[in-house]
């Protein structure tokens, strides 16, 4: 079965078509990314305008590439939360209204459980990760620690209480001046970064899967102020190490605790170099099996939201596979 999925909920509008929940055959993504830029951040006026103005012609293009008419699609699946309000509005109006007039089932999807589901994509059943896993979502807007059991199912162990890891990222990028999105920039230089002198501790929250990054981001700003001399790739690499080392600390045992050896990351942040060599160092220490979505499935898309939004059809008809 082929599903039309929609997603909106932050600066992009994405449209893809995904065959029985894993074959991407199209996933079309627009971005109003570069005119936030000098602002530092996202401007959701700037972001919904520009998704009224595309939504139609970047599902139309999604269409096209997958080769499959309105007819031929089996459902359609939209972000519903969380997000820019306006933004998700935009995209569910549109999902809501084209599933009325073409007649077709509509599901409306979870935003972070899909950001987990999409190391699903593009596997065939033999290769896909095996439930139960922990599911870790670290990108711009969100920061959470799940467990996913058989079904698909999806219990919440922790979230952020205040700053996501990207938008730690983010925040400090704007702080030391190096742009916006921050997370790139800063990978980049911590990889040059190496200084044991300078160090930053981040919340631990001990006793619970939650995370903090605000306090962090605070003690960057002080300690810029404090030593404006002192090379951006020293302060980017104890910056990184200790937002790093948070969400791998919490992962790693939340699979301890759960007796569970499948980790799935998602989210922009996991392609953060550091994040990747230090998962993996602890997935061979302790024995786990780390997956990641290839770097279009990182970032938000709508591939991750047909091919969970598949199996939420399926669940409604009461026959889900996983
Ligand atoms: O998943 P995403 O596209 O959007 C949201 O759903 O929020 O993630 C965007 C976030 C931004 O905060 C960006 O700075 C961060 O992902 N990011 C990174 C890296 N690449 C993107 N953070 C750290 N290291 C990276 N290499
Ligand atoms: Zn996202």
């Amino acid at each position: 079965m082929h599903i039309l999925g929609i997603e909106t909920s932050c600066d992009e509008t994405s449209a893809a078509v995904v065959k029985d929940g894993w074959k991407v055959l199209s996933n079309v993504t627009v971005s109003s990314l570069k005119e936030h830029a000098r602002f530092g951040g996202i401007i959701p006026e700037i972001a919904s305008r520009r998704q009224m103005e595309c939504i139609s012609a970047v599902v139309k293009e999604a269409l096209k590439k997958a080769g499959v008419s309105f007819r031929q699609i089996g459902g359609i699946a939209v972000t519903q939360s969380p997000g820019l309000v306006g933004s998700l509005l935009v995209g569910l109006s549109y999902a809501r209204a084209l599933a009325f007039a073409v007649k077709k089932p509509l599901v409306e999807v979870d935003h972070i459980h899909a950001h987990i589901y999409a190391n699903f994509l593009n596997k065939k059943k033999s290769e896909q990760p095996r439930l139960p896993a922990v599911g870790l979502v670290v990108s711009g807007g969100h920061t959470s620690l799940y467990k996913v059991t058989a079904g698909l199912k999806f219990r919440l162990l922790g979230t952020t209480r205040d700053d996501a890891a990207g938008e730690a990222f983010d925040k400090v990028a704007r702080i030391m001046d190096l742009g916006y999105p921050g997370g790139p920039v800063i990978d980049r230089l911590a990889k040059t970064g190496a200084n044991e002198r300078v160090r930053f501790k981040g919340a631990d929250l001990p006793g619970t899967y939650d995370f903090s990054f605000s306090g962090i981001k605070t003690a960057v700003l002080y300690h810029r102020r404090a030593n404006p001399e002192q090379p951006a790739e020293h302060v980017a690499y104890a910056f990184q190490k200790s937002v790093v080392g948070t969400l791998i600390g919490k992962a790693v045992t939340a699979c301890e605790k759960t007796g569970i050896s499948t980790l799935l990351v998602g989210g922009g942040v996991a392609a953060n170099s550091g994040l990747r060599t230090g998962l993996s160092a602890a997935a061979g220490e302790k024995n786990l099996a780390v997956f990641y979505p290839p770097m279009e499935f990182c970032l938000d898309n709508a591939a991750m939201i047909a091919g969970y939004g598949f199996h939420l059809l399926k669940k409604r008809r009461g026959a889900c596979t996983h």
